[in-house]
């Protein structure tokens, strides 16, 4: 929503309590395109369609809350990424923001790879037949168990977070017999422009080896001497909902400093450079997310030109986007459940979710916004905040945003850009059902992850 400082005159309604103006937008039922999924529109009877499918039916048919992913928004997003990058470079999409086996088969279809961060991320990787070679593994705390399996596995990359797992992994792959192809995971140290439970390319943080006071460098110094590992270069991700570009430019810029200082010391250049994930993308009509084309070109330039100047070979690229994929192609719809206008200062529209499926609004501050979809409305807008059913008063979904004062108890709501890290971060808080995922494409509805049972929860609780 748009927000400013308080003009003269603002009707008292659109005065949100820190002091800010929201306008509500020119028209309630229209869908601003930044942030709802290619195929979503409205209908003739004004009810909002996906892959021309009305959510109405959708709500009777899946339920509500629910998630739904707009399959060929999804890979649409997949191959403009691949061809930003082109034939001489990587993308592996990150499968922290969503991953399900169907995502899997997509990832392959479409030609990317994957970042996996966990046990439970690999093995749902390779069970939905993601080749080993393609999937390159993170993490700051890996167990020797998960390395274990990632190498007798062939993982294609382990991105090595500290000193103690340089040693860790090349143990394992040894006495596996293997020699493991591994990048070291740098912190360069800029301040990504982003929250800062998100951003990790400062020094005062859990991830990485700092290029600082040479701590990289020796990194490489000791992964060089090691049998069990092949270094074959170097990861920076320095954060997350990034809009800038600068910080993405001053890490290739280092890394490849990084690769020019390997080469003089060791005489090797490592072939590989890994940039990471972060780009940031549209929440609300407010955010203007860049363009894969844009990034691909920007860093392109800068590696190439910091190559030449240092007289490398460039390296080979590669980036992991999880939000800029999957973040845009779903939204989460609600139904709308009591209404409770509060006299001066704003209604709260509850839904039969919240932060349980969405913890982002409580945790980052993230900013959403909302609308009525089951039918239009010409009725005034009315200042809301949607919240959910949960037992606390930080249980928001969008904190500021206006919708048809007409609104009723069993309307439809949906919130767009919720595919990314909303049903990877869903949690069972009061033992809430975590919402199916249900993939659209083309008329047609599929689940992809189904929704939890009050079984599901029985069945964990062994006391
Ligand atoms: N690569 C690495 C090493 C990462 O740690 C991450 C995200 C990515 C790639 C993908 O970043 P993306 O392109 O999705 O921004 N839960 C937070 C985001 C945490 C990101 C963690 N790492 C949120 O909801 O905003």
């Amino acid at each position: 929503m748009s927000r400013s400082a308080h003009p003269a005159g603002p009707r008292h309604a659109d005065v949100l309590p820190d002091g800010h103006y929201a306008a509500p937008p020119a028209d309630l039922n229209s869908l601003d395109e930044k942030v709802w999924s290619r195929t979503v529109g409205r209908n003739d009877d004004g009810v909002v369609t996906v892959a021309g499918l009305e959510v109405t039916r959708l709500a009777e048919e899946f339920g509500t809350p629910a998630y739904f992913l707009d399959e060929a928004d999804f890979r649409a997003r997949c191959r403009a990424w691949a061809d930003a990058f082109g034939q001489d470079a990587d993308v592996f999409y990150a499968g922290k923001a969503f991953l399900s086996r169907a995502v899997v088969r997509w990832l392959q279809e479409e030609g990317l790879n994957l970042d996996v961060c966990s046990g439970g991320e690999l093995t749902t990787a390779l069970d939905a037949g993601m080749p080993a070679e393609r999937i390159a593994f993170h993490g700051n705390n890996k167990t020797v168990e998960e390395i274990e399996r990632a190498v007798r596995a062939g993982v294609g990359r382990i991105v090595l977070d500290s000193f103690q797992e340089i040693v860790r992994v090349a143990h394992i792959a040894q006495s596996l017999g293997k020699r493991q192809p591994v990048l070291i995971r740098v912190t360069v140290g800029v301040e990504a422009h982003t929250h800062e439970f998100i951003a990790t390319a400062h020094e005062d943080q859990k991830f990485g080896i700092a290029l600082a006071g040479g701590q990289a460098a020796e990194a490489v110094r000791r992964a060089l001497k090691l049998d069990g590992l092949e270094l074959l270069g170097i990861h920076s991700h320095i954060g997350s909902q990034i809009f800038d570009m600068a910080g993405f430019e001053v890490s290739a810029r280092r890394v490849v400093q990084l690769l020019a200082e390997i080469r003089d010391e060791h005489g090797v250049e490592l072939p590989e450079i890994d940039l990471g994930g972060g780009l940031g993308i549209a929440y609300t009509s407010d955010d203007d997310p860049r363009e894969p084309q844009e990034i691909a070109k920007a860093l392109g330039e800068i590696v190439t030109r910091e190559c030449e100047s240092a007289s490398l070979r460039s390296p080979r690229i590669s980036v992991e986007p999880g939000r800029a994929i999957v973040g845009p192609t779903a939204f989460t719809l609600y139904e709308v459940g009591t209404i409770k206008p509060l006299e001066g200062l704003r209604t709260y529209v509850s839904v039969d979710g919240g932060m349980s499926d969405n913890i982002r609004t409580a945790l980052y501050d993230a900013e959403y916004t909302v609308a009525l979809v089951s039918r239009t409305s010409t009725a005034e807008p009315m200042l809301v905040r949607v919240v959910g059913k949960h037992c606390e008063s930080g249980d928001i979904v969008v904190k500021d945003a206006f919708l048809p004062a007409d609104l009723a108890p069993g309307d439809l709501i949906a919130v767009p850009a919720t595919g990314a890290y909303c049903r990877s971060m869903a949690s069972n808080y009061n033992h809430a059902l975590r919402p199916p995922v249900v993939a659209v494409r083309d008329g047609q509805a599929r689940v992809i992850v189904r929704r939890e049972t009050e079984e599901d929860l029985l069945r964990l609780d062994v006391g």
